[in-house]
């Protein structure tokens, strides 16, 4: 068996099996976010793995098919009060979307009976059929299976059950690179900025004042989530990335006092285009966008700036700011700190 040619395989099978629905959004999720969510996640697991000295190659392949069966997940079911309805885990039950189209995936979802499952359970048992097809030894299978449905943490886990499902340092790993992605750093402020401005717009409209202003209420509800991490390297990572977002509003506030440079070439900007693409942004081509087109236009817009060497100096800096936020985007999204 070819390793990088078995991950090959599985990376284009879950890319498939995600664009077999044909809604676009539900909730906070979007056709391409899972796949790219799927890429960051994968990349910080193994990190993790290295630094926690975990199996590396037992991340790369549960990470890869993690929410494979993420798709199923239509709306969140509220009661006639419109709270949302918890199992008795504490997962938030959901609607179950049918796919417009079928694969392996799709059947074996069928064949088990998976309807009406939590996501990491479905994807569990995903997991564990598609692995069986290829020719990994039944340990290594079983233990992936065991990451995957892990990756969800049951409410009130007694000590003896949480043993039971994070005795193994993968698992942790894995549901640590997962909480921490939507939630610090810049790849939880590109999921935030495509929340807000897409449900913002559906009302009416979108303030960038506001919405830098209020910046803060965000990034401090996430502390908890980073305090509650499992593994040390994690909350060492999660720690780094929140203290970046604590530094990204401060810089974003600077950036309102001088709103008409800052729109052109700032970090203003840069939200600015992200809320001109809400309909289902691609992480990985914005931020090749932003960093092979957006950024070298600007670059040359200030050369060619015509006003007095104050507005030239302050544009420049804005680039600066804009290049060290993409760069560090773009080192997040690989799964470096
Ligand atoms: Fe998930
Ligand atoms: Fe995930």
């Amino acid at each position: 068996m070819n390793y990088d040619q078995v991950l090959s395989e599985l990376e284009t099978l879950v890319n498939d099996t995600f664009s077999l629905w044909e809604h676009n959004r539900v909730g906070f999720q979007w056709r391409h976010y899972t796949w790219n969510h799927t890429m960051r996640v994968r990349a910080m697991s193994m990190e993790l793995g290295r630094r926690e000295n975990g199996n590396v190659k037992l991340l790369e392949i549960a990470g890869t098919l993690h929410d494979i069966t993420k798709r199923y997940d239509g709306v969140i079911l509220t009661d006639d009060n419109g709270k949302r309805i918890l199992d008795h885990n504490g997962f938030w039950l959901n609607e179950t979307l049918t796919p417009a189209g079928e694969n392996v995936v799709t059947d074996l979802y069928k064949k088990h009976n998976l309807h009406g499952k939590v996501h990491h359970e479905s994807g569990a048992v995903i997991t564990e059929n598609i692995l069986q097809m290829y020719d990994f030894e039944q340990e290594f299978i079983e233990a992936a299976t065991a990451v995957v449905l892990a990756h969800l943490k049951p409410m009130n886990l007694t000590a003896e059950n949480f043993k039971l499902l994070y005795g193994n340092i993968e698992n942790q790993i894995l549901y640590d690179a997962d909480t921490m992605d939507p939630n610090v750093g810049y790849t939880g402020f590109f999921r935030n900025i495509h929340i807000h401005a897409y449900f913002a717009l559906q009302r009416g409209s979108w303030d960038l004042e506001e919405y830098v202003r209020n910046l803060p209420r965000w990034i401090n509800s996430k502390q908890e989530f980073v305090d509650n991490l499992l593994t040390e390297s994690a909350r060492e990572v999660a720690q780094a990335r929140q203290d970046r977002n604590q530094h990204l509003f401060t810089q974003m506030v600077d950036e309102l006092d001088d709103m008409e440079i800052n729109r052109k070439y700032g970090l203003l900007g840069i939200i600015e285009y992200f809320v001109s693409v809400t309909e289902d942004p691609h992480f990985q081509n914005q931020l090749q966008y932003l960093q092979d087109e957006w950024l070298p236009e600007r670059q040359k817009w200030v050369e060619e700036e015509e006003r007095d060497s104050s507005s030239r100096e302050r544009a420049q800096d804005s680039v600066n700011r804009v290049k060290h936020f993409l760069n560090l985007l773009a080192q997040e999204s690989r799964g470096e700190i």
